[in-house]
């Protein structure tokens, strides 16, 4: 079975007019026609539809968030149909900094999820535990709740739809990369419990790894058998190692 291959840059809170560009021009003078991955860079709200502008066809283009409601008084928020207006593609639901941060529940990303699969947008849907709970021997349960809630809000067969990223906490940020044995283990386990309910939507889903991933660890995440590419953050925000990254996925 032949899965996409993503690659997707998770800017969160980085950048300005003058170094998106910099970021974007080093990026699209490599060959990226050559690679067979799916590139996705996920900027700042403000900033999606500038990075539009120049991405042309080899790069898509996504929101970090995307409130679940269709409009109205919801100060701040930006729409599924907003997004769509300008051309987005993608956007990432239920990083764990907004689980963490800005509390939001695995309900309330389904519900992101939902909004932006009725426009036909692609959720890329972070789901991942905190040390404490590896360590408490929770992994695989906190991981199985957060996807069973959207499984719950938008059926199995939205699966076709959905990009998974799983992130564990502990290593988003902290340069403490999971092993490939680590990642590897909870995403078979991810398509496992998927398989149960379908088999092929199982295997035809894309389940990125997340968390530290450098030009220099990439290929070895990306040789596991269920590890079809990486959802990257700091590494992202420097073209020549993301572009290394993207060609570590093939
Ligand atoms: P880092 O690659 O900086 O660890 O961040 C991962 C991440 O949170 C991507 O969404």
């Amino acid at each position: 079975m032949s899965r996409r291959s993503i690659v997707a840059g998770n800017w969160k809170m980085n950048g300005s007019p003058d170094s998106i560009k910099q970021l974007m021009d080093a990026l699209l003078e490599h060959n990226l026609a050559d690679l067979k991955c799916d590139i996705i860079v996920c900027p700042p709200a403000l900033f999606v539809e500038r990075v539009l502008g120049v991405a042309g066809n080899r790069v898509a283009v996504g929101a970090q968030n995307v409130n679940e409601n269709d409009k109205g008084a919801f100060t701040g928020e930006i729409s599924a149909q907003m997004l769509k207006s300008i051309g987005c593609k993608y956007a990432i639901v239920g990083h764990s900094e907004r689980r963490q941060l800005f509390a939001e529940t695995s309900e309330q990303v389904a519900l992101k999820a939902s909004a932006l699969l009725e426009l036909g947008l692609t959720p890329i849907l972070c789901v991942g535990e905190t040390l404490e709970q590896r360590e408490g021997g929770e992994t695989l349960s906190v991981v199985k709740s957060q996807i069973d809630a959207v499984v719950n809000q938008c059926g199995i067969k939205a699966f076709e739809r959905i990009v998974i990223a799983y992130e564990p906490v502990w290593a988003i940020g902290t340069g403490k990369t999971a092993s490939p044995q680590q990642a590897q283990e909870v995403h078979s386990a991810i398509r496992m419990d998927l398989a149960k309910q379908d088999k092929s939507i199982a295997e035809g889903v894309s389940i990125l790894y997340g968390g530290s991933v450098k030009a220099d660890n990439a290929a070895e995440l990306f040789s596991e058998a269920d590890i079809d590419g990486g959802l990257i953050g700091g590494a992202s925000l420097i073209a020549e190692d993301f572009y290394q990254i993207c060609r570590a996925a093939g």
